[in-house]
C-alpha cells in the first residue's frame, strides 16, 4: 500500500516546525516508516533552489520568478524524494507545500490564480497531500515566538499587512477544503496544539486504515 502524504502548513512561528518533530514521534510509536522533508527544498538541487529564493538581495525579484523557482523545486522534490518514497509505503511529512504557493505567490503577492492553477496541475497534479493540518495563529503571536530569531529570510521580513493577508488566505483555503485540511489552534500551550495534532493524526489514520 501506498504511503501517506501529509503537509504542515501555517505562517511565520505557527509551530510547524515543532508540529513535525512531535509527528516523528508518533510515527515511530507506532511503527509507521517515514521521512521528513520540508518546501522549498527537500533535495539537494532543490535545496539550492530554496536559497535562491529565500536568500535577501538587492535585486527585485520578480513574482513570476519567485513563484517558478518555487514550482522548479516542487517538480525536483516530487519525482526525486516525495512520489519515490510514498510507493515503497513511507509516509512523507513535509513543512509547507502547494497550499503555500497559494497563499504567498497567490494571495500575499497578488498572483494570478489561473497560472497558479495551470502549474499546480502540470507540476502537482493528482500528488497533493493526503491532509494537510494548518497550524492557525495570529501574527502578532507568530511574531512573538520567532522574534528571538538572529536570522530572517526575505519573507520573514515582509509587513505586517503582507502576514495577515497569508493568515488569511490559509484560513480561507482550508474553508474551502475542509476534507483534506485540518485546522489546528496553533495559539494554544505547546501540549494543547500537540493533542489537537495527535486526535488529527488518530482520525486519519482510522480511515486510511479501511483503504483498500
Ligand atoms: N504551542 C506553542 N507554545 C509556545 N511556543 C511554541 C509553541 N509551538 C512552538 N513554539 C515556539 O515558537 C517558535 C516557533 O516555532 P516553529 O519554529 O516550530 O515555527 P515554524 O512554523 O516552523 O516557523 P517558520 O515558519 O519560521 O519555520 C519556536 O521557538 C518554538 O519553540
Ligand atoms: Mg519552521
Amino acid at each position: 500500500m501506498k504511503g501517506k502524504f501529509i503537509s504542515l502548513e501555517g505562517g511565520e512561528g505557527s509551530g510547524k516546525t515543532t508540529a513535525i518533530h512531535f509527528i516523528q514521534k508518533w510515527l515511530e510509536s507506532h511503527n509507521i516508516p517515514y521521512l521528513m522533508t520540508r518546501e522549498p527544498g527537500g533535495t539537494p538541487l532543490s535545496e539550492e533552489i530554496r536559497q535562491l529564493i529565500l536568500t535577501p538581495r538587492e535585486e527585485t525579484v520578480n513574482d513570476v520568478t519567485e513563484l517558478l523557482l518555487v514550482f522548479a523545486a516542487r517538480a525536483q522534490h516530487l519525482s526525486e524524494k516525495i512520489q519515490p518514497a510514498l510507493e515503497k509505503g513511507i509516509w512523507v511529512i513535509s513543512d509547507r507545500f502547494l497550499d503555500s504557493s497559494y497563499v504567498y505567490q497567490g494571495k500575499a503577492r497578488g498572483g494570478d490564480f489561473a497560472m497558479l492553477d495551470q502549474l499546480a496541475t502540470w507540476v502537482v497534479g493528482d500528488n497533493k497531500p493526503d491532509a494537510t493540518l494548518l497550524l492557525d495563529i495570529s501574527v502578532e503571536l507568530g511574531q512573538e515566538r520567532v522574534v528571538q530569531r538572529q536570522h530572517q529570510d526575505r519573507l520573514d521580513k515582509e509587513s505586517l499587512s503582507f502576514h495577515q493577508k497569508v493568515r488569511d488566505g490559509f484560513l480561507e483555503r482550508a474553508n474551502a477544503d475542509p476534507e483534506r485540511i485540518k485546522i489546528v489552534d496553533a495559539s494554544l500551550s505547546l501540549e494543547a496544539v500537540q493533542k489537537q495534532i495527535e486526535e488529527q493524526l488518530l482520525q486519519l489514520n482510522n480511515a486510511w486504515s479501511g483503504d483498500v
